[in-house]
């Protein structure tokens, strides 16, 4: 891993809220947020990816070249990006547009790697973002994010809104600064059956109402 100290911390002086934060992570977030991802995860979508930290970890970890999308906005981290891994689809663009640009055929992506700043974006944002993103993620697939926060920074009501739950994987305390993991999956689909088999409807525990049965809106 190089050093990339000096140009993250320059990054972060032109645009701190994008950037936020004031050095690339470390190798033991790294580590963390990418324990789970193997060579047979298959499609990685990697937002935020920075100048690379846990790019170089995915590759690391068995993930191919070809199998990489990295969505980045800044244009110095972009330019580096394409550089340092020439076989990734590397993509200059707002992960907030991931809902509009199609940027796979059907989902198979098996995991979301991202180093997004999301305390420093609007619900809306993040909403768009991670709701946009679970668009690619195949079943069993899974969104990992990291925060210097003390709780999961997708809010309760994000999550209950996109079907999802959250985890804590664990702490990275040698991080500077620490860091926390959180792994977003979709929400267990259970059937409803009332009156007829035809009327039997997947949904989401969430949003049934609690004594009628039926789907709340969301
Ligand atoms: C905290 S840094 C993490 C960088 C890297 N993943 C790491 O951990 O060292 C956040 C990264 O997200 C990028 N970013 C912020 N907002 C973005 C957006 N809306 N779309 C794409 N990238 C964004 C920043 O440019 C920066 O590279």
């Amino acid at each position: 891993m190089p050093n990339d100290f000096l140009s993250f911390f320059l990054s972060w002086m032109s645009a701190p809220r994008r950037v936020g934060a004031i050095a690339p992570s470390g190798a033991a977030l790294a580590d963390l947020i990418t324990r789970e991802i193997t060579a047979t995860t298959g499609p990685v979508l990697e937002l935020g990816p920075g100048t690379g930290a846990f790019t170089y970890k995915l590759i690391k970890r068995g993930v191919r070249q070809q199998d990489l999308t990295l969505i980045e906005y800044g244009s110095d981290f972009m330019k580096l990006l394409q550089m340092r891994f020439p076989g990734a689809r590397v993509l200059w663009m707002d992960a907030g547009r991931i809902t509009t640009e199609r940027l796979y055929d059907g989902a198979p992506v098996g995991a979301v790697v991202s180093g997004l700043p999301l305390l420093n974006m609007s619900t809306r944002k993040v909403v768009s973002i991670i709701g946009g993103a679970f668009r690619y993620v195949r079943p069993g697939g899974a969104f990992y994010q990291f925060t210097y926060g003390m709780s999961c920074p997708v809010p309760r009501p994000v999550l209950d809104r996109l079907g999802l739950r959250a985890k804590l994987m664990d702490r990275a305390l040698l991080n500077v600064p620490p860091a926390a993991v959180y792994k977003l999956t979709r929400r267990p689909q259970m059937k409803i059956v009332t009156g007829s088999p035809q009327a039997s409807t997947p949904v989401t525990p969430e949003l049934m109402h609690p004594e009628r049965g039926y789907i709340a809106a969301p």
